[in-house]
């Protein structure tokens, strides 16, 4: 059998900065607040020029840069999503013709902060059967946008920002070992974006409403089943391939909340040195969260040869997935 492994990883974020002090002074909040309640202390904001598929092209140029790929040989780029730059064209096909990746197949998947475990699935099973020999999967997010500035409940939360990871057959032995989606549809109206789409289209009336803007009514329940969900998923996909939490040699999880990634890591018994974080420096980037820290701890020389790494993540629907990854 054919194995999917990670060629390359890249990441993007947005040069402009929005520390909790500058939040402070536009909704009623304080840094002490954000920093207790979810360890994010800056996020970056994407500037009025760049829509989703700009911020994406550089993460996935670094990410084949990395490879050693040209975009040309690219055969299909799976873009995880959920605010595209348009209703259609879809991103992925922004993202194509911006790298000149030939003719490469290009598809959007909308999964919410699941998006980069998501593409990198879905990216995995066309490597698998053998249809196609290079897959550039990417998450991207401008949530600056779907945000309500008024709403400190939500918009303390999310950044900018875009994360890639090109996937090639792997070398025997690694790559991507495992990977499990899941979701509850049931949950959906925990966190959402009513408007602007075929339940709600954008009219005077919506708009006046906020509609566009995401809406979480009660963060403290998104709060308890993402930390069940994330931990259980973990152990099952460990434990389907024959390991145990202490086989992990690095954990990334979707930055959402330190207290969140902290629950997580004790559920699983992982120390914290074993744990990629940076939800401080960026905020839940949604879709782009897990691939941006997964580069980041590349890039710090975190991820060794050989190691076993732990990747998991949970958003709205609520959709949540894992993969497990022996890197080469
Ligand atoms: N600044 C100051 N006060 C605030 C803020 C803010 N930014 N936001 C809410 N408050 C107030 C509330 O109004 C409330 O005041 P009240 O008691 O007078 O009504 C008080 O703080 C407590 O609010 P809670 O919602 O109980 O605070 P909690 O400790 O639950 O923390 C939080 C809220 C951070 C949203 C938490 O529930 C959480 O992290 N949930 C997970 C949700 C999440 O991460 N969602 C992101 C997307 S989903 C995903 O990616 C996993």
């Amino acid at each position: 059998m054919i194995r999917a492994g990670i060629a390359g990883l890249g990441a993007y974020a947005p040069a402009r900065l929005l520390t909790n002090r500058d939040l402070e002074r536009m909704v009623g909040t304080s840094d002490e607040w954000i920093v207790k309640r979810t360890g994010i202390r800056e996020r970056r904001i994407a500037d009025e020029s760049e829509a989703t598929s700009d911020l994406a092209v550089p993460a996935a140029r670094q990410a084949l840069e990395r490879a050693g790929v040209a975009p040309s040989e690219v055969d299909l780029i799976v873009v995880g999503t959920s605010f595209p730059d348009m209703v259609f064209p879809s991103t992925a096909n922004f993202v194509q013709h911006k790298l000149g990746a030939g003719q490469a197949g290009s598809v959007d998947v909308s999964a919410a902060c699941s998006g980069s475990v998501y593409s990198l699935s879905v990216g995995a099973q066309y490597i698998e059967t053998g249809k196609y020999r290079t897959v550039l999967t990417i998450g991207a997010e401008v949530y600056s946008r779907l945000v309500d500035w008024k709403d400190r409940r939500t918009c303390v939360l999310f950044g900018d920002g875009a994360g890639a990871a090109v996937l090639r057959p792997a070398a025997d032995g690694s790559g991507i070992l495992d990977t499990d989606l899941y979701s509850d549809g049931q949950y959906w109206d925990l966190l959402y974006v009513p408007g602007g789409r075929s339940r709600h289209p954008a009219t005077r009336e919506s708009v006046a409403q906020g509609l566009q803007y995401l809406k979480m009514p009660r963060g403290e329940e998104v709060f308890k089943v993402a930390v069940r969900t994330l931990a259980d998923a973990s152990l099952a996909i460990l434990e389907k391939n024959g390991f145990g939490p202490d086989a992990v040699d690095l954990f990334v999880p979707h930055q959402a909340n330190i207290r969140i990634i902290e629950a997580v890591a004790k559920r699983l018994h992982l120390p914290m040195e074993k744990v990629v974080v940076n939800v401080d420096r960026y905020g839940n980037t949604a879709a782009a969260s897990v691939y941006v820290a997964f580069a980041e701890a590349w890039a710090q020389g975190r991820v060794r040869p050989g190691a076993l790494v732990l990747l998991a993540t949970f958003g709205g629907g609520f959709t949540w997935g894992t993969a497990l990854v022996r890197w080469s």
